[in-house]
């Protein structure tokens, strides 16, 4: 048995952050992690190599769209997927790995095994009891499923085993347009793949804003993407090495069936905090099973606070690290802060589509006096000759005061573009204060600047 001053179960990006932040601000620090790596999610099943797979397959795209228009032939490359997928694992190890030696040189614990409260104050894991005076739950989220559907991780998958398929399948079915299957159906479209994506709502990306709702459906239906739009997924019967996903459509209750190879279901996730004892704690968990804190990640039981995908917000790996480090600090006396009105939100795909902030529809909802600076990369010389004209930068400020309220971006290096707006917010920034700032030339980021000018007298290049 040890004492720490804190102990963090889970080692994801909310848990190995904060354990890390608690270590430099000299508190005594344990990370309990059950997995045989550390990193959580993000970096074994999600975030990394998820990316790595858009990565590899967006090459290939581009190898097979656009070398040749550039003076590059010969012939495309083919798929040695297995060699991808060990790219993949790589990627993930040298991740992993980095976590592992961050530990180390922080003086970090790693508590190998899973963790459980028994009382206020001690964690155990397998037979030992630690002492802690401070907990912090970081244990994440799973894959949430549909009735009707069993995930077998070989013809229906999760985002998981969609990561390691043994092959590319001739047909798939993505169940959920959200981020998980547009950025997954993608990939294996890429590769070859036929790709359906079966969508409850009659849009895709629920929660973005519409005209990126719109813009971002057709550019991957150009991708080859199949929609199937306003259809409630039923069931799915797998067969030896196929299935059939019945689903019916909400417009007039018609029942349909599609064959696939392999079916996707990413239709969300959920908590996962089986097996830490939080009944017999008495730790408030809502009905939709995430952790109740305060706005200083405390739960109702002293001493126990809870951050990242477990409790409520948007499932992010940032959002996590940024709770872990605030929850880090609070516990350690200062002042930790979250501004949950500032959280980027980005698609992978290409283009990437990234966000922050307020959309149009919630401005209108709300009643607010509200201005649009749009702009299209295909004004952007850097973008034209890279191929990257397809999207736009669309700001929104206040009416009255130019104070920026959202962007949304769907074009080039989104992912990247949107964090001078997040900076800008942050700052409290006017659209003016972005469109009066000098932009290198060419960069995608003169489109952001270009919609700041929309803002105000109007954009130079459209
Ligand atoms: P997790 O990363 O889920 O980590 C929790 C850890 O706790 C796990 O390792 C688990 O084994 C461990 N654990 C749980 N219970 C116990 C216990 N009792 N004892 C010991 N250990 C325990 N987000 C992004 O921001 N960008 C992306 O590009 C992105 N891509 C994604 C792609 C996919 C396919 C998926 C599935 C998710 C993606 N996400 C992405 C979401 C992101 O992975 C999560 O938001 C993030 O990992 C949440 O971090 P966390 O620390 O809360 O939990
Ligand atoms: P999601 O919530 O993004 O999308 C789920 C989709 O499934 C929704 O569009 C929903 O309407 C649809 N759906 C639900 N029930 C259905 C049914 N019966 N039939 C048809 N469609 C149905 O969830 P997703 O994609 O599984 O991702 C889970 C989490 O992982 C997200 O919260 C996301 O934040 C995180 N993530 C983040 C990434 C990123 O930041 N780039 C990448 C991947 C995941």
């Amino acid at each position: 048995m040890a004492n720490y001053d804190v102990i963090v179960i889970g080692s994801g990006p909310g848990g190995y952050v904060a354990a890390i932040r608690c270590a430099q601000l000299g508190l005594k620090t344990a990370c309990v992690e059950g997995r045989e790596t550390l990193g959580g999610t993000c970096l074994n099943v999600g975030c990394i190599p998820s990316k790595a797979l858009l990565h590899a397959s967006h090459q290939l795209h581009e190898a097979e769209h656009n070398f040749a228009k550039m003076g590059l032939k010969g012939k495309s490359p083919s798929v040695d997927w297995k060699q991808m997928l060990s790219y993949k694992d790589d990627t993930i190890g040298q991740n992993t790995k980095g976590i592992e030696f961050l530990f180390k040189k922080n003086k970090i614990d790693w508590l190998k095994g899973w963790g459980s409260i028994p009382e206020k104050g001690k964690v155990k894991v397998g037979d030992e009891v630690h002492e802690a005076k401070n907990i912090i739950i970081a244990t994440g989220s799973e894959v949430s499923t549909l009735p009707g559907v069993e995930i077998d991780e070989k013809t229906v998958v999760s985002s998981t085993g969609a990561l390691e398929l043994p092959k590319i399948p001739k047909k798939m079915v993505v169940i959920g347009a959200g981020v998980i299957g547009l950025e997954l159906g993608s990939v294996y479209s890429r590769l070859g793949s036929e790709v359906t994506v079966v969508e409850f709502l009659d849009h895709i990306t629920p929660g973005m804003d519409g005209e990126v709702q719109k813009q971002f459906q057709k550019l991957l239906k150009k991708q080859g993407l199949n929609f199937i739009m306003g259809a409630a997924v039923q069931s799915v019967e797998t067969l030896k090495t196929k299935a059939k996903v019945n689903y019916k459509l909400r417009k007039d209750d018609s029942e349909e069936t599609l064959d696939a190879d392999v079916v996707l279901v990413a239709t969300g996730r959920k908590p996962f905090t089986d097996g830490l004892g939080l009944d017999a704690l008495g730790v408030k968990v809502s009905d939709r099973g995430q952790i109740e804190t305060d706005d200083q990640w405390r739960t109702n039981v002293e001493g126990i606070y809870a951050i990242g995908d477990a409790i409520d917000g948007p499932m992010l790996a940032h959002k996590a690290e940024d709770e872990g480090m605030a929850a880090a600090e609070v516990i350690a006396g200062k002042h930790g802060h979250v501004n949950y009105g500032v959280i980027p939100g980005v698609i992978y795909t290409h283009p990437e589509v990234a966000t922050v902030g307020q959309t149009e529809e919630q401005l209108k909802d709300a009643g607010r006096a509200y201005k649009v600076g749009k702009f299209s990369f295909m004004g952007n010389g850097r973008a034209k000759a890279n191929f990257a004209g397809d999207g736009f930068v669309k700001l929104l400020a206040d009416k009255e005061t130019d104070r920026i309220l959202g962007a949304h971006i769907i074009g080039p290096m989104a992912g990247d573009l949107i964090h001078e707006v997040c900076v800008a917010m942050e700052f409290g920034a006017a659209a003016e204060d972005l469109a009066l700032t000098c932009h290198a030339h060419p960069t995608y980021s003169e489109a952001v600047r270009e919609a700041a000018l929309a803002c105000g007298d109007g954009p130079i290049h459209s």
